[in-house]
Order: C-alpha cells, then structure tokens, then sequence
C-alpha cells in the first residue's frame, strides 16, 4: 500500500472562442488555458482490497460515484487491471459550478497519482485518451501550466509561462452547468478563433500581462451576461479595482481579473468579499508539479 498527496490547480480560460456544434453534440472551440494558483488537494492511496473509496471534505462536490474522481480511479483500474483497490480523499478549495475546472482538475490529479505510483506507469497517449473520457478539460490538467487548446479542448499544446502577476477569482452565489451554458450559445457568438491564436502568439513572443490582457475575450460573456446581470456589474467591480482585464472564465459562473500588482488583486478580493461575494487572489501556476507528500 502507497499513498501520495498532489494539489489540483484550477484554471481560467483567457480566451475562448467557441467555433460551432459539432456532429457528436459538443461545439469546437480554440483557447488558451491558463492554469491558477487556487488548488484543490487530492490524496490517493493504493489498498489490496477491491473497489474505489472517496472522502470529499469541504466544498459542494458530490461524493462516491457522481465525482470524476472516482470515475476517474474506475478507469485508471480498469485500463491497468491495477491497482485492486483506491481511496481518494478530495479537500475542495476550488467552487464547482464556476468555470473554474475544479472537478476536472481533481480527475486529472488522480490519474497522474495513480500513473506516479504505478509499477508500469501508463504511456502519456494513454492516459490522454481516458483523460478525454472524463470531460474535455481534463487533458489540459494533465500538463497544466499555459495551453492554447483546439477542438473539444483537448488538443491540447504548451505555450511560454504567462509572467507573474495578480489573478482575481470572484464568484456569485450561483452555479452555472456547462451544458446550459453551451445551450444558450446563438450563431452570432461563433468566431473564427483568430482572436486565440493571436493571443497565444503574443505569450510566445513576450508573455507581457499587459499585451495578454487586450486579448482577453470569452464567446460566453455576452450569453451570460444577458442572463446573469450581475455578471456584467462583477465585471466592472474587478475593471474599477484596476484589473487590465476581466471576463466570465469557461462556462461560468466565475469570472477573473487580470492584474499587474498581486497587491492590488488582494486589494479588490478584500472589496469583493465585503460586498458579499466569494472572492480570492491567486497567480499563473506553471506546469503540474511534484507530489506534495508520498509514501511507500
Ligand atoms: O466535456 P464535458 O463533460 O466537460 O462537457 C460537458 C457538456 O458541455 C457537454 O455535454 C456538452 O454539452 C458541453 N460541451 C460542448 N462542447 C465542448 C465542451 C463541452 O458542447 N467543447
């Protein structure tokens, strides 16, 4: 029995352009991912007995089989036949329902556990391709760090590291469900994802925040907005605390702001919180790193 402690990052979509539905049901899209500081901690442990176990504390997760975590284990030990048995405890940081990939994250922390610990880890094409059985986001996860994305999202490729600077996380006391969020898409929100490719050009060539921030665009803002007024009035909350930049990350319902100084995103979560809302500062998180703690 071995267990082994990792941190999930979430991520906010700098960019997305959603091009247009596809034949299976989902839309393609092109955008550039950006992994955050804000993590969520996923331990597993390898057991002799058989079955998946999971432990979710804090958070709105759901528990046992409707978490992709355990979904996530299932297939890990399906596709191995190894190990017999898992417990997975998820200590959730990161809100679901937001836009965040929290849930996406976790499933993605779990299979790179179980490939870490795994007497014949599985090939990176493999783990690929159950990482895409579980949700589209879950690929990016994998690598983490600065991503631009094609197709459902996970055709996924490495960019530079963004520079160092302040992210604003900020939440209203809704969910949105990606779904709804994709069914609430018209004709007139589909681009031609030039806008994302141009940003990804300008973090390859300089990384600047200030460059990255005039591209900042989400083809989700103007449906949400019109739903979600509030949506709008966050947006501009985070602009006049100094964000270079704000939007609805993913599908909602969180948005983030961009800021030059950390100090000045702190300063805006503090105003954010004291109007009531879940706020917190974070930073650009680089690749996925080493596990936090393991045991043989
Ligand atoms: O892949 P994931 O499970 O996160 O997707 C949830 C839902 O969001 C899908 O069932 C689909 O309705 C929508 N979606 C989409 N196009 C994408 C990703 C998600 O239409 N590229």
């Amino acid at each position: 029995m071995s267990s082994l402690r990792l941190e999930a990052c979430c991520k906010i979509n700098l960019c997305l352009e959603v091009l247009g539905p596809r034949s299976d049901g989902y839309h393609d899209l092109t955008t550039v991912f950006q992994a955050v500081s804000l993590a969520d901690e996923v331990s597993v442990e390898t057991r002799d007995e058989r079955g998946t176990t999971l432990d979710v504390v804090g958070g709105g997760a759901p528990p046992g089989r409707g978490n992709l975590c355990w979904q996530a284990a299932k297939a890990y030990r399906r596709e191995r036949k190894w190990p017999e048995g898992a417990h997975i405890e998820l200590v959730k940081r990161v809100p679901s329902g937001a836009g965040l990939g929290g849930g996406s994250s976790d499933a993605a922390a779990v299979l790179r556990a179980l490939a870490l610990m795994d007497p014949e880890p599985l090939r990176l094409a493999d783990a690929r391709r159950m990482a895409i059985e579980l949700g589209s986001d879950v690929p990016f996860f994998l690598r983490g760090g600065t991503s631009i994305a094609y197709e459902r999202g996970d055709d996924v490729r490495q960019l530079l590291d963004l520079a160092p600077c302040g992210i604003v996380l900020v939440k209203p006391d809704f969910e949105i469900a990606t779904a709804d969020a994709y069914g609430m898409l018209s004709e007139a929100d589909f681009t031609d994802g030039f806008r994302t490719a141009e940003m990804a050009t300008a973090i390859d060539d300089s990384q600047d925040i200030a460059a990255v921030s005039e591209l900042v665009y989400s083809a989700f803002a103007r449906p949400l907005t019109e739903r979600w007024p509030v949506l709008g009035e966050l947006k501009q909350r985070l602009l006049d605390a100094g964000a270079l930049a704000a939007e609805v990350s993913g599908s909602g319902s969180a948005l983030f702001g961009l800021f030059e100084q950390p100090k000045h995103a702190e300063r805006a979560v503090t105003e954010l919180a004291r109007a009531g809302f879940w706020a917190r500062a974070a930073e650009p998180a680089g690749m996925a790193g080493e596990p936090i703690e393991r045991t043989e």
